[in-house]
């Protein structure tokens, strides 16, 4: 469980804002460098109307998009919905960074937990995740697809939040 959280000590917050609609070819864009079975631009588009999209930059300047957070609140639940770190970007604590935002968001809206769910093979964001205490709560059987046409589990994770 999380109870206390400073995002604001966190510098590379300071770059952090609420994507629009001509940030999508941008979310597309580092969506598909790391994955070909990614979001589509109309799902980018539709997270845009329904839900929160942050994305985070260097603080360089011009800055140089790093990546995204989606998510969802229903009710007292935050859903994390996709989280992702450009290649060039990844390993140098973003994806903590984004995680962290991700958790203040949770604080403040007050809710009381944050699911989401990832590939069973994700080794790096199951690490991440664990790292800020989320426990794996169940499975999804043959929930994602794969490139050569099988399916993988997805695992469920969730983190209280005091
Ligand atoms: C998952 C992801 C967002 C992590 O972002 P990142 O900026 O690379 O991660 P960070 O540098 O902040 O590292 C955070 C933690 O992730 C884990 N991690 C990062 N790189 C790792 C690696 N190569 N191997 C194993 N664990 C790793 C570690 O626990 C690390 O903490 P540590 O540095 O204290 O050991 C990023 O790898 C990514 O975009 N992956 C592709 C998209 C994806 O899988 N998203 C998750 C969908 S559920």
């Amino acid at each position: 469980m999380v109870s206390q959280f400073s995002v604001i000590e966190n510098p590379s917050l300071m770059n952090i804002k609420k994507a629009q609609l001509d940030d999508v070819a941008t979310l597309f864009e580092i969506e598909h460098e790391i994955s070909t079975m990614g979001w589509s631009i109309q799902n980018f588009k539709d997270a845009l109307q329904f839900y929160e999209v942050w994305l985070i930059s260097t603080q360089d300047e011009p800055a140089d998009v790093v990546g995204f957070v989606i998510l969802q609140t229903i009710l007292d639940e935050l859903h994390l919905l996709n989280i992702v770190v450009s290649l060039k970007h990844q390993g140098q604590g973003w994806g903590k960074a984004l995680l962290e935002y991700a958790i203040s968001q949770a604080q403040k809206k007050n809710c009381s937990v944050i699911y989401l769910e990832l590939r069973s093979s994700n080794k790096v964001a199951r690490n991440l995740y664990r790292q800020y205490g989320f426990a794996q709560t169940g499975t999804r059987k043959g929930y994602y697809p794969c490139t050569d046409g099988t399916r993988e589990d997805a695992r469920l994770m969730m983190l209280m939040i005091s």
